[in-house]
């Protein structure tokens, strides 16, 4: 019998050592290394592509061949629909829905045939839950099994136009002497799910389990080896849950799609705003509405802030859906440029709804949100705002001012506060939304506050 062969692979990133070593010399994380079996057999049954030099104008054109999901919210953050051939990473934590996403798009799509591999779950739970979101009227099959050749071989004979594999850490491949959900039988089964992919042009969803560390569990090779990566996330204590692609061959990867999980399933949400503004009955202080763009969509969010009194020495700054250093800074201008004495006091700032936003346009809606609680006098919900806050206390222009403009107009804002080097073409998208321009600071808080 032939000795059996082991190498050390980096947890983190995929690189191979023949030896132990503490510090990965590919990425430079310690104590990553692991080993294992790595006995290859001759590799059989894997079609060749044959590639030759092909002129780029002789290459046919099939971006216009994207394959609509049927699901509005995943073909936005897919970049417009799924491309053929095209292998789709679905990571997050568990329990946020990533079954249940794919087998709802599953039992949705129309005109091809669906093949659901799970490792998972048996034939029985999936049925029951298919039962639950509602079933479609397409041919969806279900496999469960989890070595690659014999998944392979079924998909040849079924022929699938779409294969979605829950999950790539139960798949194994007998190409390789490991155990399923190790580094290098995950790097196996997903080259081989692609290789398969790309041969004959069919679309690949993999759902990937994270680690608690929060990246996607197998080396980051994953991440490079796919089209594209799709991060599900949501807080848990909120129905709502964000698709964010964070990486796509195929377009842009700020795009969001967002979703309420109910008890039939996930339900997508078109009309963020509906979600992310809580409504009030009564007037409450250290609110503000902020008019961001995730993607290409323009949404009105809720920052709320919390500012009293320090009880310790060093104030605390807690924020969540936001970047706390980005706060902290926020603050420091506030002290500095405008004497507001925040230093002897505790922060907290909370994004509504569980969102986190990177726009720097939603400055201003936190700026005034501290504001507000700190003087305890409410901003009017009628108002929102729209604006970078810079080092000096200035008041920035934002990018595509006319979309969030019209967009907080079509959800009756009554005014807009923006930077004054917005205001022409804030000025040419509104009609009956008041334009409220300021170049500073210490304007805004007169504006809110006098
Ligand atoms: P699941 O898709 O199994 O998560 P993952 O595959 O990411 O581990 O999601 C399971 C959760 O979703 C579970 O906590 C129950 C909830 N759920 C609903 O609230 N409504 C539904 O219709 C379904 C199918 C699940
Ligand atoms: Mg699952």
């Amino acid at each position: 019998m032939a000795k059996t062969k082991t190498a050390f692979f980096c947890s983190h990133c995929g690189a191979q050592s023949p030896k132990w070593i503490g510090k990965c010399p590919s990425c430079g994380e310690w104590n990553t290394y692991v080993e294992e079996v790595i006995q290859r057999q001759e590799k059989q049954n894997i079609p060749k592509r044959g590639a030759t030099p092909t002129l780029i104008t002789d290459i046919e054109l099939s971006a216009e061949n994207r394959i609509d999901t049927h699901n509005q919210e995943l073909n936005r953050v897919l970049g417009g629909g799924l491309v053929p051939g095209s292998v789709v990473l679905v990571g997050g934590e568990p329990g946020i829905g990533k079954s249940t996403l794919m087998l709802q798009v599953a039992l949705t799509i129309r005109n091809l045939k669906v093949l659901y591999v799970s490792g998972e779950e048996s034939e029985q739970q999936i049925r029951m839950r298919a039962e639950r979101l509602g079933m479609g009227k397409n041919e969806c099959y279900i496999l469960t099994e989890t070595s690659t050749s014999d998944i392979l071989a079924h998909i040849s004979n079924l022929n699938p136009g779409i294969v979605i594999i829950d999950s790539i850490q139960t798949l194994s491949s007998e190409n390789i002497d490991a155990s399923a959900g190790s580094i290098s039988q995950i790097r196996e089964t997903a080259s081989e799910l692609q290789r398969f992919a790309k041969t004959v042009n069919v679309p690949v969803f993999l759902i990937g389990h994270i680690t608690k560390e929060g990246t996607l569990a197998g080396p980051k090779l994953l991440e490079h080896m796919v089209d594209t990566v799709l991060q599900f996330e949501g807080d848990r204590n909120y129905g709502y849950r964000i698709l964010r692609s964070v990486k796509n061959r195929f377009g842009s990867t700020s795009e969001l799609g967002i979703y309420e999980m109910q008890s039939d399933g996930l339900r997508e949400v078109s009309n963020p705003s509906e979600i992310l503004i809580t409504q009030h009955e009564e007037q409450i202080s250290g609110s503000a509405i902020a008019a961001t763009i995730e993607g290409l969509r323009p949404m009105l969010i809720e920052t709320q802030a919390l500012v009293s009194t320090a009880a310790y020495g060093t104030p605390q700054r807690s924020c969540t859906g936001f970047d706390t250093r980005r706060l902290n800074m926020l603050l420091a201008v506030l002290e500095k440029r405008s004497g507001f004495k925040l230093g002897i006091k505790d922060v907290f700032l909370n994004i509504a709804g569980g969102l986190r936003v990177d726009d720097p346009a939603t400055d201003l809606a936190v700026v005034s949100a501290v504001l507000s609680s700190n003087v305890d006098m409410p901003i009017s919900s009628k108002t929102c705002f729209a604006a970078e806050v810079g080092l000096s206390g200035e008041i920035r222009p934002v990018t595509r001012i006319e979309q969030r403009v019209s967009e907080a107009e079509k959800l009756g804002f009554e005014i807009i506060v923006i930077s004054k080097l917005n205001w022409k073409a804030a000025k040419s998208a509104s009609k009956n939304i008041k334009i409220e321009a300021v170049s500073r600071i210490e304007e805004v808080f007169s504006l809110l506050f006098a």
